[in-house]
């Protein structure tokens, strides 16, 4: 299966976690990446060249720094103009329908923070919950997300563990994650 990984990071050139994360991807011929910032510098989304490219792929991954417990706004953009109604939902929009979506995130924060009783109170899933319930309303399946913790003590070793812990998971058949 063919996995398309959508990159939105704002400041990729200062990125530890993500460019981690990409260094991996590089090193497997099934796995193609797309960078929202490089492709549209200027923001100006090219919506048929996007939801193109989106129907030659069973599984697309959102990557992305989680920013004030949410997605970089390029990120939102491309929600509100690529996933269109007559495209991606309504009668006649199925062309996401089956397909399956994860979302891969890297947080400064630690593992712990994110619970009840911890620092930041919720869960990851909880804050990604937007994301969840308007990738379902496409039809498409929404898969276990991936999330690196803690990135700002993280190591250049242990970065490199998390990526490769990361290709495991966004190649790993639905019914393994789910598991
Ligand atoms: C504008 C901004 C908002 C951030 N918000 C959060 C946050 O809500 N929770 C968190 O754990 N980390 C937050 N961080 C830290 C980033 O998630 C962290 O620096 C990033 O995931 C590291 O990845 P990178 O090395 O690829 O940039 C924020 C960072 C910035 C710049």
């Amino acid at each position: 299966m063919k996995t398309l990984v959508i990159v939105t990071h704002p400041f990729l050139k200062d990125s530890r976690a993500n460019n981690a994360l990409i260094q991996e991807l590089n090193l497997h011929e099934n796995i193609d990446v797309h960078n929202l910032h490089e492709e549209y510098p200027d923001w100006s989304i090219d919506i048929e060249k996007e939801q193109q490219l989106l129907v030659k792929y069973d599984r697309i991954v959102l990557q992305f720094p989680l920013y004030w417990y949410s997605a970089p706004p390029l990120l939102k953009k491309w929600f509100d103009e690529v996933l269109t109604y007559g495209w991606a939902f309504g009668s006649e929009g199925n062309h996401l329908k089956g397909k399956e979506f994860i979302l891969a995130t890297t947080a400064g924060a630690s593992e712990q923070s994110y619970r009840s009783g911890g620092s930041n109170e919720y869960t990851i899933s909880e804050f990604l919950r937007p994301f969840e319930v308007s990738i379902k309303y496409t039809s498409a399946v929404f898969l276990p997300a991936f999330v690196v913790y803690g990135t700002m003590e993280a190591t250049d070793e242990q970065l490199k563990l998390d990526a490769r812990k990361y290709v495991e998971h966004i190649t790993a058949s639905a019914e393994a994650l789910v598991d």
